[in-house]
């Protein structure tokens, strides 16, 4: 039988949070035995707001040594960078073609960042969900592994490919979305009805991956909670407490069944403090793997040997497309 294949990206846009791998990079680590996988520094869509050269080239790179820090091997795994694969731009302009302007706006993560804007909304944004049909597809993907926030745009993923290749022919796989159980949604810690982002101006209100352990647990011990003082599973009336209940599940495996007897009668500061210490068992040995590769020679080859076999997939399916388009001279 025919190995599936996985793609995933991840946008090197500043800091990596524990949202980024609770609802992303952990799954990829577990799917990399199984399947045929690609992982992608997604640098082109991190240009579709202005970046800093030197903040953008920094920020890749940790995002590479990230990715293997927390488990990804590179015998089993393809991991590149998007802007080493002009292929990913190629396809995402017929995948552009593809789209209606109509679709595209009705996207709410470009609703979301488009506001405000007014006459300067960069058009990269509202082309950013085609590009992102092409990095999925120029691999024959099956199956890609995102957060709860992505979905959207992998249906519209699916609806571009059946869309080419009812008008071109069958070119493109259909793939699915997979969003993992745990951890789909890691919240802020100051405001538990927001996502848990890098963005937010509050540091205190995420967990970098690479923040320093001590100030881990000060965050995890001031995070917003309730007054009732239960340890219990409700993300509508106690937000707060089932993001941390979230957070120690997704770390140690517990089920919330068992959270919630574990803790019954007790109080959140035990509560707290065990999910301090999961989560720093979990970041410690990720932090140690990834000071050693980051200034390595070794991530460098990596990266090359990554993208020289991204390349080669990519190409099989660029001839392919060509060809349906009528690119191809022959
Ligand atoms: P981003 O940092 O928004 O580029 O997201 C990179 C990946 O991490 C995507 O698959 C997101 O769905 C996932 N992700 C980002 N923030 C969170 C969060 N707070 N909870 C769960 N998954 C997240
Ligand atoms: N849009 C994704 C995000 O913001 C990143 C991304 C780009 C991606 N291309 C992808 C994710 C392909 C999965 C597959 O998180």
């Amino acid at each position: 039988m025919e190995q599936k294949t996985i793609f995933s990206g991840i946008q090197p846009s500043g800091i990596i949070t524990l949202g980024n791998y609770l609802g992303a990079m952990k799954q990829f680590v577990e799917l990399q035995d199984e399947f045929n996988c690609f992982f992608c520094i997604v640098d082109q869509h991190a240009i579709t707001v202005p970046q800093e050269p030197e903040k953008l080239r920094q920020n890749i790179r940790t995002l590479a040594a990230m990715y293997l820090a927390v488990g990804l091997d590179p015998n089993k795994v393809t991991l590149f960078i998007q802007s080493e694969v002009p292929a990913h731009i190629q396809l995402g302009w017929m995948m552009m073609c593809t789209s209606y302007v109509g679709e595209l706006e009705r996207m709410t993560q470009y609703k979301d960042k488009a506001r405000d804007r007014g006459e300067t909304i960069p058009g990269g944004l509202l082309v950013y969900p085609p590009l992102m049909a092409a990095d999925i597809l120029l691999y024959g993907t099956h199956m890609v592994p995102v957060g709860e926030d992505q979905k959207q745009h992998l249906e519209l993923t699916r609806d571009l490919a059946e869309r080419f290749n009812k008008r071109y022919g069958e070119v493109f796989v259909i793939p699915e979305v997979r969003i993992p159980k745990q951890g789909a949604r890691v919240m802020s810690l100051v405001d538990p009805t927001k996502k848990m982002s890098k963005s937010d101006p509050n540091p205190g209100s995420f967990i970098a991956m690479l923040d320093d352990l001590k100030t881990v647990e000060k965050k995890i011990k001031r995070a917003q909670t309730d007054s009732d003082g239960i340890i219990r599973y409700d993300r509508e009336n106690k937000p707060g407490v089932s993001n941390l209940m979230g957070i120690l599940s997704a770390c140690t495996g517990q089920t919330y069944e068992e959270i919630e007897q574990l803790y019954e009668g007790k109080g959140y500061g035990q509560f707290k403090g065990d999910v301090a210490k999961a989560v720093i068992e979990t970041l410690a040995p990720i932090q140690e793997r990834y000071n050693q590769l980051i200034n390595s020679d070794e991530l460098d080859q990596i990266l090359d040997e990554g993208a020289r076999k991204a390349q080669e997939a990519a190409a099989v399916m660029m001839e392919k497309v060509n060809k349906a388009i009528g690119f191809s001279r022959k």
